[in-house]
């Protein structure tokens, strides 16, 4: 079968809120296709719960310099500080703009968008908790989704529901399109295009309990990889320390920024060892680390690898007033109109009502900070600051980088409304001016081929076999906490696992009707992938900073490593490293304090 050839200016990938928000500022300009594995709404922005950060100020004094510096220092200042200014500035119009397309907030009683408290972002003056994650109930990525969706079908942006994406057309230094395939019938297409901007999430799902939908198996990172572009500081993956225990899905930091606590077996409410200050709202990596050393502590629930998180009224009024906010009272009421999505999960996940008893949570992975290296704009970057024409990123497939070594909850959502919005408009404007560059012949026969060795290849190993392995290994070894002797073991199992899935795996259905199998294959190669770069790019970090924990390098150090990983893959199939350095601006690194 040929592929059928589409011809766009602009090609979007992925229909989460980075790619939607792109696609509704490129079209402004350019004729526009969004090309998706999923029905848009389906994305997983959609599962994004408690809020996105604004210093709007609504109910407090508030200002986006202290969003800024929460920021640069939630990453362990890792963060490039210019493009740190840009998300924290931009986020203020970005959040309003959201707001005036329709996307129903909840509201204070003075009718301004409600906001609430999370982790690390805090009073610059007082270092207390300030209410700066502007929300919609605890749906905040799904509205976002909803609201993005309707704007671009009104602005006529065309879309290509249930299209896989599997390659990347570049010829020389220029971008000339992508390769598809469309799910139902298995048929290729060719969308032709000036511009690609990749917005395909990111690869929590090479890990065993992660917040990730199936989807997120790092397309489009694994893709530009492939196409000979570095990816950025991947040995920083987030685990978000509040997961369904076992299950993974996410139970919203929104949770602890209401009140909820974190208890262990011994009943203790322990992140005042570990954050005196900020506590239960310190950033992720601190929190998540907390959880792994109670539980290793033999202070687990039941003596299992999991804590208890507690947002019941007794509990959460009684720290109220320990804390000293003598003003902050919540009710039964209270929690269900703010929270009904998690109330929802726990009881149909758990049996568990959060009003009444407290959730069993564990660290689950969660987050990529690094990915596509991109400037401000979303222009994907070749080495430290060349540009290749025609390639754009956003969102969490994208580093930018605004997260650094650990990126502040709230942060994604902020990240791909205003990267997204910033690509698109690069996009629109390029698109004015480029030529639309011609297809080399045969520009998705190497793909073709690939589906068909897939296909044919005989052999006992099924993909969700190396997929567990796989999984194993990045668990137990380039986890929360990392060292050295165990991450070279995972350097040395993926490769291994990569052989047999190029040697040993074979899949059931041969036909070309929603073949998930052939698919679900090939996305697990996306995932070997990633799971490779990050854990070469872990063993290679040698200290602890942010997400990156080690045992054997417990300290930051700035002095050797204030630097960005580049990764780059070799025609040999071997990874090699290089550096870039971090962009610091009004705030010089210094040790972090909780
Ligand atoms: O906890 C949450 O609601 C997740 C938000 C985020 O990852 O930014």
């Amino acid at each position: 079968m040929k592929p059928i050839i589409h011809t766009h200016d602009a090609i979007v990938v992925g229909a989460g809120g980075s790619g939607l928000m792109a696609a509704l500022y490129a079209s402004r300009g350019a004729d526009v296709a969004v090309v998706s594995k999923l029905y848009p709404t389906r994305s997983h922005t959609g599962a994004a719960q408690g809020g996105v950060s604004a210093a709007l100020g609504n109910n407090e004094e508030d200002r986006w310099e202290w969003h800024a510096y929460d920021t640069v220092k939630g990453s362990d200042y890792l963060a490039d500080q210019d493009a740190v200014d840009v998300l924290c500035k931009e986020a203020i119009d970005a959040v309003v703009e959201l707001e005036h397309m329709g996307l129903p907030f909840d509201r204070f009683p003075n009718g301004k968008i409600s906001q609430r408290r999370f982790g690390g972002h805090t009073n610059n003056d007082t270092g207390k908790p300030v209410m700066r994650a502007c929300h919609a109930a605890d749906r905040t990525g799904h509205m976002i989704l909803q609201t993005l969706y309707q704007q671009c079908i009104k602005n006529e942006v065309n879309f290509y529901d249930e299209y896989q994406v599997v390659d990347l057309i570049r010829v020389d230094d220029t971008i000339r399109g992508i390769v598809a395939i469309e799910i139902s019938n298995g048929q290729f297409h060719i969308f032709h295009g000036k511009a690609v901007i990749f917005a395909t999430g990111g690869w929590g799902r090479c890990w065993e309990v992660t917040s990730n939908a199936h989807s997120l198996t790092g397309d489009g990172a694994a893709l530009c990889l492939r196409r000979g572009i570095p990816l950025e500081d991947m040995e920083f993956f987030q685990f978000h320390p509040t997961g369904i225990f076992k299950l993974g899905i996410l139970i919203t930091e929104g949770v602890r920024g209401e009140g909820g606590v974190l208890i262990n077996s011994e009943g203790e409410r322990f992140m005042e060892k570990y954050a005196p200050s900020i506590k239960d709202l310190a950033s992720r990596d601190v929190v998540s680390r907390a959880i792994f050393l109670e539980t290793k502590a033999g202070r687990g629930i039941n003596g299992q690898n999991y804590v208890h998180l507690d947002v019941t009224p007794d509990t959460v009024n009684h720290y109220f007033k320990q804390d000293g906010y003598t003003d902050r009272h919540i009710d039964k009421e209270y929690i269900e109109a703010k929270l009904p999505d998690i109330a929802d999960f726990t009881k149909t996940y758990l049996g568990v009502d959060p009003t009444v008893d407290p959730m069993p949570i564990q660290p689950t992975a969660h987050y990529g900070m690094g990915g596509i290296p991109t400037n401000v704009d979303g222009e994907v970057l070749l080495n430290n600051d060349t540009v290749i024409k025609g390639l754009y990123a956003a969102g969490e497939c994208a580093c930018v980088s605004v997260h650094g070594a650990n990126r502040l909850g709230t942060n994604s959502l902020v990240d791909l409304v205003v990267f997204g919005r910033r690509s698109g408009m690069k996009v629109a404007d390029y698109c004015k001016d480029a030529e639309l560059l011609p297809l080399p012949e045969g520009s998705a026969d190497e793909i073709m081929a690939e589906f068909e060795r897939i296909r044919n290849n005989t052999g006992s190993v099924k993909h969700h076999d190396i997929r567990k392995e796989m999984q194993a290994t990045m668990t137990e070894n380039v986890g929360v906490f990392r060292i050295q002797e165990n991450m070279d073991a995972a350097v040395v199992e993926l490769a291994a696992l990569k052989k047999k899935y190029v040697e040993e795996m074979s899949i059931d259905d041969k036909g070309a009707l929603f073949n998930t199998d052939i698919l679900e294959a090939w996305e697990l190669g996306c995932l070997l992938d990633c799971a490779e770069v990050t854990a070469v790019s872990a063993a290679n970090r040698k200290e602890s900073r942010g997400g990156h924990a080690r045992d054997d390098f417990p300290e930051r150090d700035d002095e050797n490593w204030l630097k960005h990983t580049m990764c780059y893959l070799q025609e040999d199939g071997s990874l090699t490293i290089d550096y870039k350095p971090v962009v610091i601006g009004r705030y010089e690194p210094k040790p972090r304090v909780y």
